[in-house]
Order: C-alpha cells, then structure tokens, then sequence
C-alpha cells in the first residue's frame, strides 16, 4: 500500500491536517514504514515542487504523475508510481491547485498501525532556491531528451530547396517551445531565403537584457549510407545521442530553450530580460541575417550576446571561446571548349579544364604550406606572447586531435603549433571539385566545364572584401588563357577575436563550474559564426560563447552526436548562468 503527501500551494488539505505558519507547514500524516522513509529530508527527495499538472474530477484531485522522471521516495519497496494520482479527499475550492511538493510514503501492506506523527517543513525548502532548480531540471531529463529528438527528427537542410517545408517547420517548432517557455512574444520572421525565429521576454525592470542567438538550420546529412543510424532518427549509444543537428546546433539550441523553461516554471519568471534569435541560415552563410541586424538594432540591442555553438575543449574541459576564424567562401566554373568532346577524336590538341583546375589548386600553398596568394598574410595580427602561452598551455592534446582526424599523417603551416594553426592562422581549403563523368563506368569524354568550390578561413585582421579580390587576382593570373573563369564569392564573413574582462565571463565559469564540477578554460576556435561578428561590430557589447559540443562529435559528417553529459550539463550550467545574471 502507498500513500502520499502532496502539498498545494494555495488549498490546504483538510484530511491531511495541512498547516501554514510563520516559517513552516505544519502536516499530520500517517507515519511511513521506516525503511521505506526518505533517507534524508523529505523535500530533497521529493522531485521537483511545483511541475505536476492538477486538474479535479469526480473524483476529486487528480496529479499526473507520469510526467515525473522516475518513481521517488522510496529506495526499498521499490514500488511502481501510477500515472495518475487521485486524491478524493482534497476538493478543488477554486482555481487549478499546484502540486508544490509530492512525497511518497511506502507503505507495506502488512503494516496495520497509522498512528499520526508530524512533520515539519520549513518554508525554505518550499520556496524556489538553486537547489529546487537544479531538482527540477534533473526531473525532466526524459522528456528534455524527448522533446529534443521530436526537433531532431525534422530535417531542416538550408542548404536543399526540398527542404523548404522542412525549415519552415522547424522554425514554427522552435517558435512553439519559445512560447511554453514563458515568451510572450514570439515572432516569425521572413526573409529573402529561411525565416528567423525571434522571441524577447522584457518583464525584469532593472536587470541585465540578453541576447541568445542560434540557429535550427542543419548540413546536408549525405553521405547517408556513413550514418551508423539514420539522420534524422535520433538514437541514443552509449551515452551519446546521434543525429543530424545534435551537436550542431539544435542539441545546443534546445539547452538554452529548457534552462530559459526551468527558470520560467521553477519561478514563475525570468530572472533577467532575455531576447532570443534563432535564425534557419548559419550553414549557408547566415545571408539574410545582416540585413535584420541593421534594420533592427534598437530591438536586437542587448548587454551581452549568449552563444552555443561552438565546443569544448576536450571531454571535461567546459570552455568558454572568444575567437573565431572569419570565412570567404568561392565557387568558380571553368570553361574550354564549347561543348564535351569526344576524348579520341579531340583529345591532345585542346584544353581540358578538369586538368587546368586540379593544376590551379596544386600551385595555391608552398611547401611549407603557405598561401601563395601575395599579400594573403598582410594584415594577419601577430599572436601576443602572453595569449600565445596561454593558449599553447590549454590541456589540448594531440593524441586526441588525432584520433579525430584519423589521417596518416598531418600537414600544417611550418613554424606554428597545431592550436595557433587551427585558431590562430587563416587558411585555404578546396571544398569540392566536379566536372566530366562521374557514373558508372567509363566515359571517354574532354569535358567543357569544371567547377570547384573552395574557401579561406580568415584571422583578425584580414579584411574579407580584400581577401576575396586577392585570391580572384591570384587564380585569373595562374590560369592560362585556354579557359574562361567565372568567379564567385558566395558567402563572406569576418574573423572575431575579443577581449574577456567584463564580468559576465566570470558568471559564466561559474555558471559552467556548477554545470560540470570544473573549471571552465578560454580557447579560441576556428569555425566561423557571422552573427557573432556581426553583433560585436554592431553594438560592441560581450559575446559569450558557451559550446557544448566536441571537436570529435562529427559536426557536418555523419554521425553527428552529442554526449549526454554535456547536453544535461548544459542546460543546468545555462540555467545557473541566467539566473546568475539576475542577481548581481
Ligand atoms: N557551429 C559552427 C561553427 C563552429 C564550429 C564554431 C566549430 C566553432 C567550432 C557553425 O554552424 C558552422 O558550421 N559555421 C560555418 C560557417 C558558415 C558561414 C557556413 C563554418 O564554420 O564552416
Ligand atoms: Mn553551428
Ligand atoms: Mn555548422
């Protein structure tokens, strides 16, 4: 047999001698079998103290309990939790009662004697304290971890028109979650290509307002058959959750939606002014975003951007990151002859454009694996020595980038460590190369037309319009004159890199210390973010960037994951940190 204690926040419950004093409830309750009783104080175990939907029936007050993570209270009996639990004694008097505490006395079914004993809550444990927030987000974990796969299961690829519907809903299920999370105004907002997602909560006069920025957009997931499970069918092994978007961004996104939920339903309100933008275009370079950004300063304007979209350092390292690499990104189409020819008959007296772009590419680093394109490293900043120490100090470790890449063997700018090559230096990279016959079989054929898309990463203080003339200057002077070129630059962003006084950064390695026991460490990264440039030009104001990831997770490759640990992590870290921010 069971019973229970639930505590309501506003009925007192005549049945159960439910008393409110100065400073504590006052309850007289059947005494619990003693191996069956909280091992500590009741309120610790019991979950969370307000999350469980009430509603009155005939028979009386029922409190869905299916919604709690896992039975609680009782470490013996073990006994099963039902979904729904009845109260016929307790009668709604008015309003929708909240269950603020529920505490599972076992009772064996031997046990014959109920004499009444008395139970003393302090007030304290009642009201909403770290403690009660930190409960409650370990409560939900399950459904954090459901909900978060529903969003993963939508595939939403900016890069593929056939995923318009796709995006657009991604943007209404991120619009959806914004609401339950306590924003009252929640926008969708079109633009040339995706929509972005804008929500803002200004109900806390005299505190801190925040920016959150992310984005529900996704990489193509091909090459499918690589997926160990499918894209867009999250799965759970071994501790990691799989899935298109887990790590980037969504698994990160979905953080800040469930800690901003937390505060929300722990408090009843958020313990700073949030605004929040999700936007559905950072894989293809964030086009529309720019032109959002400037015509909506006032309502973008914020005392800090809050970002997570970038990594850790390592598994148990949270990190805090204030660089990023700037990124160009360039297609170009070469064209010879007019149209294919046969490969016999026009073969060794024409110019084959497949051949003249492998050639192109092979003259654009030196041995030492610079960039030849002159003035490329012109306006490069020098690395500090202190930041150069600093950073080559971080317990970064090679084994580990290894294991990542898995190559034979490494290649790398000569004179620079590993960390001061992927952080601190701009680079070239061919990204894809086609042209000709690719099916199956053998084609003999000289093709007309080749085509490649390539990049450069960018460091402070390279100018990306700059760079961008020089590479083309550099390619139309290599190129012979038996080919045409069209050049274009298809996306552009500039590098960041800034300061990390202001105190919030201080908040926020607290804020991550709480999430992961650990202290967290400042690294540089070098993907690109152009929102986060962006608003550091626009309004000069912190940008903190939070990642959650890890550099092995296989962000853009298949099999894309997230450890778990850093995903509930997360959400208890950012929940720490934006209630951290209200209260200084
Ligand atoms: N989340 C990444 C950026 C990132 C990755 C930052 C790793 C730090 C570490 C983002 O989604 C991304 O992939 N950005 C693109 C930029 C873009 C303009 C397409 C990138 O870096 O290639
Ligand atoms: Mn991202
Ligand atoms: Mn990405």
């Amino acid at each position: 047999m069971l019973s229970y204690l639930v505590i309501l926040a506003s009925q007192p419950a005549p049945s159960l001698q439910l008393s409110r004093s100065a400073d504590a409830i006052h309850c007289q309750l059947p005494t619990s079998h003693p191996l069956c009783f909280p091992r500590h104080s009741p309120i610790a175990t019991s979950p969370s103290l307000n999350s469980f939907p009430c509603h009155t029936s005939e028979k009386g007050v029922e409190i869905l309990l299916s919604a709690a993570r896992k039975p609680f209270g009782c470490h013996t009996c073990k006994s099963p939790l039902p979904q729904v639990l009845s109260l016929p004694h307790i009668q709604k008097t008015g309003g929708v009662p909240t269950a603020c505490g529920i505490l599972l006395l076992g009772k064996r079914a031997s046990d014959s004697a109920t004499p009444l004993s008395t139970i003393h809550y302090s007030l304290s444990d009642l009201e909403c304290s770290p403690m009660n927030l930190a409960n409650f987000i370990e409560d939900q974990r399950e459904q954090h971890l459901a909900e978060l796969c529903e969003f993963l299961r939508i595939p939403s690829v900016s890069a593929k028109s056939e995923h318009k519907p796709d995006i657009e809903r991604a943007a209404s299920w991120v619009s959806e979650k914004l609401r339950a999370a306590g924003f009252k105004k929640v926008e969708i907002v079109p633009t040339n290509m995706h929509p972005l997602v804008y929500a803002e909560s200004l109900e806390a006069p005299g505190k801190p307002t925040v920016l959150f920025y992310g984005h529900y957009d996704v990489q193509p997931a091909e090459p499918l058959d690589l997926w160990t499970s499918p894209a867009f069918e999250p799965t759970v092994r071994e501790g990691n959750l799989f899935g298109r978007g887990t790590a980037d961004d969504k698994g990160q996104v979905h953080i800040h939606l469930k800690a901003l939920e937390s505060l929300q339903k722990v408090n009843g309100k958020f313990p700073i002014n949030v605004k929040v933008l999700i936007e559905g275009e950072e894989e293809v370079g964030s086009v529309s975003l720019w032109d959002y950004v400037q015509k909506n300063k006032d309502k973008l304007k914020a005392d800090a951007l809050v970002v997570s979209d970038t990594s850790m350092l390592a598994k148990g390292v949270p990190s805090i990151t204030y660089g990023l690499r700037g990124l160009n990104y360039y297609q170009i189409e070469l064209t010879g002859p007019a149209r294919d020819l046969h490969s016999g008959v026009y073969g060794g007296a024409v110019p084959n454009p497949l051949t003249i772009l492998t050639e192109l590419f092979s003259k654009l680093h030196d041995k030492n694996f610079r960039i030849t394109v002159p003035g490329f490293y012109d306006d490069v900043a020098k690395l500090g020595g202190a930041e150069r120490k600093a950073l080559n100090s971080l317990p970064w470790k090679k084994k580990d980038f290894e294991k990542a890449v898995g190559a034979p063997g490494y290649v790398g700018e000569k004179g620079f460590t590993i960390v001061e090559q992927l952080w601190t230096r701009p680079t070239l990279e061919l990204n894809g190369i086609w042209g000709g016959y690719i099916g199956e079989g053998a084609k003999t054929v000289i093709p007309s037309k080749a085509y490649a898309k390539f990049s450069t990463r960018l460091v402070p203080n390279q100018n990306p319009q700059k760079i961008a003339g020089l590479v083309e200057k550099h390619i139309r002077k290599l190129l012979p004159k038996t080919v045409t070129c069209k050049f274009d630059l298809l996306s552009s962003g500039k590098p960041w890199a800034a300061p990390y006084q202001d105190p919030i950064f201080a908040k926020a390695q607290a804020a991550l210390q709480k999430g992961f026991g650990k202290k967290a460490v400042f690294i540089r990264e070098g993907g690109s973010i152009p929102f986060v440039t962006q608003m550091y030009d626009t309004f000069k104001v912190p940008c903190v960037l939070l990642g959650f990831g890890l550099p092995d997770e296989n962000a853009h490759a298949p099999d894309e994951h997230i450890a778990l640990e850093n995903y509930f992590g997360g959400i208890k870290a950012i929940a720490n940190f934006y209630s951290d921010l209200g209260t200084s």
